[in-house]
């Protein structure tokens, strides 16, 4: 054939592929969000193979491990015992709480390592809504506004570097900068969850904190996964309001999210690998049906192709251990 054009040629060897490769996934891009209870035990997760919930010994020793092979960040999830848990909410905002404590520990063990906490009443609202459930059933927005102050101020006195508001309520992101600043928490960062869909993805999470909503749906307040307009509205607002870092959630089913995103905003994009993505692929490598580590790779890659400057994921300190062990093999 008399082909002058080979697309080919570039993809002849390993080498040359990587010259030639327009993504590289590092450890640097990675949060690695864990789940921390109260006591002593370190409590395997049923809906989430491979996942566990730590005790604050095991939490530090998870983070620094995790932390030693590169992986700059963690976002905290507690779970609340029942006992604690309110129509109020308040011990979201208990100085002495599980995720203060969680906290402060963490930042004295792992000077380095930058600590995310997140901003939603879910795993303690008895109505287990992200948000205040009024008489009627509705999710109020202002009040929960409120309440998610309180909670940031909380986690920002304990040392939180960034606070990750994932409760979708209109105007928490305004709020909780003027909350934090009007404190001194100028350094503070947030990173929003600015275009979270009401997705079903989430149910082995629910699992791990025993947080579904006891009545109805989130869709009240979560985006429908029909609309991808909508997280470009969000994403202008959550950048005018003083977002510093903004997310879209899930990732694997919303490229096409993350890339307009990308496109709309200069701030940087996380995008959330959730706990039914990791379900499916543990679930289908467990079976031998997936090669689990290149389907983790590929699944990752094509998320930070998509346009995200950093990815939450269960699979941060396996990933971070392979790509260091593959740096190593190459010396
Ligand atoms: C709740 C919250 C959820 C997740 C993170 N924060 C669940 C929900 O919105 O119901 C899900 C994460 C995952 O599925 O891995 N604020």
């Amino acid at each position: 054939m008399n082909l002058p054009v080979r697309p080919r040629r570039n993809r002849r060897s390993e080498s040359i592929r990587a010259l030639v490769r327009e993504t590289t996934l590092t450890a640097a891009d990675l949060i690695y969000p864990l789940f921390v209870q109260e006591g002593g035990d370190n409590t395997p997760i049923d809906s989430m193979p491979g996942c566990t919930r730590w005790c604050l010994d095991g939490l530090l020793r998870e983070a620094g491990a995790a932390h030693a092979l590169g992986v700059p960040a963690v976002v905290l999830f507690p779970k609340v015992p029942d006992a604690l848990k309110t129509r109020a909410a308040e011990e979201a905002w208990n100085p002495e709480g599980l995720v203060p404590r969680a906290v402060r520990a963490l930042k004295a063990a792992h000077p380095t390592l930058t600590i995310l906490t997140d901003v939603a009443l879910d795993p303690y609202n008895a109505d287990g809504h992200d948000g205040l459930v009024a008489a009627d059933g509705r999710v109020l927005n202002d009040e929960t506004v409120d309440a998610l102050c309180r909670q940031a101020l909380c986690q920002a006195r304990a040392g939180a570097d960034i606070v990750a508001p994932s409760d979708m309520m209109d105007g928490r992101v305004a709020a909780l900068r003027a909350a934090l600043d009007a404190e001194g928490f100028t350094e503070v960062g947030i990173l929003s969850y600015t275009a979270k869909y009401a997705s079903a993805f989430y149910g082995p999470f629910r699992g791990a904190l025993d947080s579904a909503p006891k009545s109805g749906d989130k869709k009240t307040y979560q985006m429908d996964p029909a609309n991808a307009r909508e997280a470009v509205r969000e994403a202008l607002l959550d950048a005018a309001e003083g977002a510093d870092m903004l997310m879209v959630k899930p990732a694997g089913a919303y490229l096409d999210i993350i890339a307009r995103l990308r496109d709309a905003v200069t701030l940087p994009i996380a995008a959330y690998q959730v706990s039914g993505e990791y379900l499916m692929i543990k679930s289908a490598a467990a079976a031998g049906w997936l090669d689990e580590e290149k389907v983790v790779m590929e699944s990752l890659t094509a998320i930070k192709r998509a346009g995200a400057d950093m990815i939450l994921t269960y699979f941060a300190r396996e990933v971070a251990a392979r790509l260091q062990a593959a740096v190593k093999s190459n010396q």
